[in-house]
């Protein structure tokens, strides 16, 4: 079997909670990662792999999709749009689109996973295995947060775990998943199901055959602001792979209309969006800056999120931050660890500090 017989279908209807604020004006795989909405590094890669007929499952925000892709020409594929009117989950997600599907072999993928794993390889497992579903599997040093995905030495799935304290495996659910379609119509319609939780396990229990494939290739769930900005960063100096950016990348991206001033200084991935500010030696390493944001002289941004039309004021200090669409943040101002600034919010000149520096 080739990928030009296979259906992808992306998951894009969380509400992305994770990333708030950026996520409440945004649905999570349309945010700006090295310049594109996430979602379209994703579809450049299911393109680049010869998959050709993509449907979107939406719910939160459904438009912003449509809007952005169109029918996917652009992009050389095939999109459609199949909503749920309420989410229904990864599961009743996956469910909701079958009457759109017509090929027998379907992959699904959560739409916040950077990664570039051999989509040929998990096609050729599953078609060797002749399993009904084959779960990509991924190996982390701390799998607690993830699902953990133990397997015989068939490769063969012996268990779904969710989360759980004491893994018995580092092998991870990846996020992507090929499934005969059949497998799909069995998933319950019309009611929240998760994937995870309860298609999984199900399947597991009625001795449904679920393949693992490890790929060892870049992973990432860009779903907390640290994995946003460190996949950001992994794109800009070419450590994640993109078919949607140029092979050549550098220390930092600045994207057409942005000016910098001299003396400011861009490093770890650092990326400026399109009309966005950075004055006389501020200092920017690992900061997604998004378009139309000003960074004023001496503001220090490390590891952080700067949302659209943001202004960070002079000798402002912001590490391990979210700041929301429109914020300001006055001059000498310290956001550190973790800070989320919600939208439009304005915070005086020195008016966080966490140290007593005046
Ligand atoms: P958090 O709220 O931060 O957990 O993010 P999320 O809502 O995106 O949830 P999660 O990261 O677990 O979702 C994994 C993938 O499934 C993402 O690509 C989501 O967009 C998608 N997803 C989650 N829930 C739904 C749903 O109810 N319907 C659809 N169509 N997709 C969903």
């Amino acid at each position: 079997m080739s990928a030009r017989d296979v259906q992808a279908v992306i998951l894009v209807g969380g509400k992305g909670t994770r990333l708030r604020p950026l996520t409440l004006s945004a649905p999570k795989p349309m945010l700006p990662v090295a310049g594109l909405p996430f979602l379209q590094h994703l579809l450049s890669r299911i393109a680049a792999a010869g998959i050709n007929d993509v449907v979107l499952g939406t719910a939160f925000q459904p438009q912003v999709f449509e809007d952005y892709f169109g029918d996917g020409s652009k992009l050389g594929i095939k999109i459609r749009y199949v909503h749920e009117t309420e989410p229904l989950g990864t599961g009743g997600g996956i469910r909701n689109v079958y009457d759109s599907l017509t090929a027998d072999t379907v992959m699904v993928f959560n739409g916040d996973v950077l990664s570039g794993a051999d989509l040929d390889a998990l096609i050729e497992t599953h078609d060797s295995s002749g399993a009904d579903v084959t779960l990509q599997l991924f190996r982390v040093a701390d799998p607690r947060a993830f699902g953990s995905v133990p397997t015989d030495e068939t490769g063969r799935v012996t268990a779904f775990l969710e989360k759980t304290q004491d893994p018995p495996t580092d092998q991870i659910n990846a996020g992507c998943y090929v499934f005969k379609r059949s497998i799909i119509g069995d998933i319950p319609s019309g009611r929240e199901v998760s994937v995870e939780r309860e298609v999984f396990p199900q399947l597991l229990a009625s001795g449904k055959h679920i393949q693992g494939h490890v790929d060892n290739g870049y992973w990432r769930d860009m779903g907390t602001p640290e994995d946003f900005v460190r996949g950001s960063s992994d794109l800009v100096r070419g450590i994640a792979p993109s078919p949607a950016l140029p092979g050549d990348r550098g220390e930092s991206l600045v994207h057409e209309g942005a000016g910098v001033a001299p003396g400011a200084l861009l490093i770890g991935g650092s990326v400026v969006g399109r009309g966005a500010e950075i004055g006389a030696r501020a200092r920017l390493d690992g900061a997604v800056i998004f378009d139309g944001a000003v960074v004023e002289a001496g503001a220090v941004i490390e590891r952080s999120i700067i949302g659209f039309g943001v202004r960070v004021g002079p000798r402002a200090l912001i590490r391990d931050g979210v700041i929301g669409d429109g914020a300001e943040i006055g001059a000498r101002c310290e956001l550190l660890r973790g800070a989320r600034v919600w939208p439009g919010v304005t915070l005086p000149d020195g008016g966080v500090r966490f140290s007593s520096d005046v």
